[in-house]
């Protein structure tokens, strides 16, 4: 989290939340300690007021109490793997339905991430209905300077601001985040299965792996990403490198029984861990259910993006044994396909369900 705040990206998730929260950031040299604000960290466009010696050894805020709903919203191109076109977040402090005080941050919509200070001072006093939450809609977008860029114009940026600032507000207004938040979101975490600490200690010698319940010891590349460790050390090549930069799913592999993009994963974090891949999928030199309904059911034609989405929809699967249709689309927001169409894509993932469901 401390590299991401860093990046000081204005289109960062990660800030506005934190800023919103009044999050304190402590920086430590050799030269000593200080305490900055996030709100006074960042000086432009990748810039921030850390020294090159510097390094961020804490970051503080406090926790949310009952009386202080609050909302991230990201607007992205889709679901998964997104960078915001613009994102925003609402904290409030309710006393009954009047707001106390009101913290709205912006992503996306200045050269750093912004408060919203004028619609903040006209919330406060205010109690919430159509009207205020209007006007605060309004006001949040004016706060806005966006450029356009290849996510999104600076006019559509400037009114989705009002969108969202005006949806989390009725959100809060009604009680909650109805019909926003899926009551069970599609994590792809399987059971939950994750293993906090390595099994084995690290030495910096060698990285200790299992991969599909085979024991490995590399003793080199320790510098790569796990899927090029995985591809070029363990000649495992059925996992594909589509971006090599977490956009595509093509890499997409289980590290601890999550589903996680393997060309984002530092080859060193495989120490200790337990990794399937594609190849490991296949029971007793059988296709799994999953990979025959994709051959059955023309799920692919040039085939690269198949592993990842095979991977993706397992562990779906794994998660919710009959997922809805929303569910599978949601699974696969991750994965690219530049060929197939995804319809045929679907269709197998919902005839395994069913094939599984029928063997279970
Ligand atoms: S290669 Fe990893 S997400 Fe595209
Ligand atoms: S089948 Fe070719 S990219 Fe998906």
């Amino acid at each position: 989290m401390a590299g991401n705040l860093a990046t000081a990206s204005p289109a960062n998730d990660t800030i506005s939340p934190l800023m919103a929260l009044d999050a304190k950031l402590t920086l430590r040299s050799i030269r000593g300690e200080r305490v900055v604000p996030l709100s006074a960290f960042y000086t432009g466009v990748r810039r921030t007021v850390m020294a090159p010696d510097e390094i961020i050894t804490d970051i503080a805020f406090k926790g949310l109490t009952d009386t202080q709903p609050s909302f991230f919203i990201k607007s992205a191109l889709r679901k998964a793997q997104a960078i915001s076109v613009i994102n925003i977040t609402v904290i409030l402090d309710l006393d009954g339905w009047q707001v106390s005080d009101a913290r709205i941050t912006l992503g996306a919509a200045a050269p750093t991430i912004i408060h919203a200070e004028k619609a903040e001072d006209f919330l406060k006093g205010k109690t919430l209905g159509e009207a205020v939450i209007e006007e605060a809609g309004t006001l949040t977008a004016q706060a806005a300077q966006p450029i356009s860029d290849i996510r999104g114009s600076a006019d559509y940026r400037d009114y989705m601001i009002g969108v969202i600032t005006k949806r989390a507000l009725t959100a809060i207004m009604n009680g909650g985040d109805k019909g926003l938040v899926p009551d069970e979101p599609v994590l792809l975490m399987g059971d939950g299965m994750y293993a906090q600490k390595p099994k084995v200690p690290w030495d910096g010698k060698e990285i200790h792996t299992w991969i599909n319940g085979k024991e490995y010891h590399f003793k080199t590349g320790f510098n790569k990403t796990l899927l090029n460790l995985i591809r070029e050390d363990a000649g495992l090549t059925g996992t594909k490198e589509g971006c090599a930069e977490g956009e595509c799913g093509a890499c997409t592999v289980f590290l601890d029984g999550r589903a996680v993009m393997s060309c984002l994963v530092p080859a060193p974090r495989a120490h200790g861990a337990e990794i399937v891949t594609i190849e490991g999928l296949q029971e007793g030199g059988e296709l799994s259910v999953m990979q025959d309904a994709f051959v059955e059911h023309g799920a692919i034609q040039c085939g690269f993006c198949t592993p990842g989405f095979i991977m993706s929809a397992t562990k779906l699967l794994e998660e919710k044994e009959t997922p809805s249709q929303a569910e599978i689309r949601q699974a696969i927001t991750g994965n690219l396909c530049r060929c197939t169409g995804y319809y045929k894509i679907i269709e197998a993932i919902e005839v395994a369900s069913k094939t599984q469901s029928k063997q279970a």
